[in-house]
């Protein structure tokens, strides 16, 4: 065997036991239990929310396979729970339709790195409107009444639009 044979050797199996010893490192991949459901104003606006947002800022993200092996694991998951501490729909945290329709509107959320894995999060004007048009809908009738402002109570079938 050449020294560079060798060296090349060491090298790859070196890379190889630090990639396998990345995976043992514990990732928290779940989602709080215990929030109520979202009062959605319609179905619409729920699929919308769930394609760009709902996997950072809420407690029902769905975990892509990709989540499972670090060091990609560790962005989810950082992302995940950055994204629930600034935002989360299902507790009703930190809720500010302004902010997100700016976010929206700069082009900053849904993340980059996000839509690279999941286009279908990309969200046209009409699709950018329609969502935060939903959202506000669903947030301000989550608010009216609990008076606890917390957005996360069932309004029951009360209509008011
Ligand atoms: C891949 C995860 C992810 C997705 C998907 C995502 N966000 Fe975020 N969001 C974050 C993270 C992380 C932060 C905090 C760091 C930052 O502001 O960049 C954040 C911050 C925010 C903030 C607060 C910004 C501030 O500076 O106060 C708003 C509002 C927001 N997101 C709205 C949205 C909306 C609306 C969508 C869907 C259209 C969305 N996000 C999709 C991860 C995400």
């Amino acid at each position: 065997m050449s020294p560079r044979t060798k060296i090349s050797l060491a090298l790859f199996g070196g890379s190889l036991l630090v990639f396998l010893l990345m995976q043992l490192v514990p990732v928290e991949r779940s989602n709080p239990t215990g929030s109520a459901r979202i009062a959605w104003d319609s179905p619409a606006t729920e699929a919308l929310a769930r394609r760009a947002c709902m996997d950072c800022h809420s407690n029902e993200t769905v975990w892509p396979g990709h989540a499972r092996v670090a060091p990609v694991s560790w962005f989810v998951a950082n992302h995940v729970n950055e994204g629930r501490r600034e935002m989360n729909f299902s507790t009703g945290h930190e809720v500010e339709i302004d902010e997100c329709s700016r976010e929206m509107q700069r082009g900053t959320m849904p993340m980059a790195s996000y839509t690279w894995l999941h286009p279908e999060a990309k969200l046209s004007a009409t699709e950018q409107q329609a969502l935060i048009a939903g959202l506000r809908r669903t947030f301000a009738r989550a608010r009216s009444g609990d008076g606890a402002g917390d957005g996360h109570e069932r309004r029951g079938d009360h209509d008011d639009d």
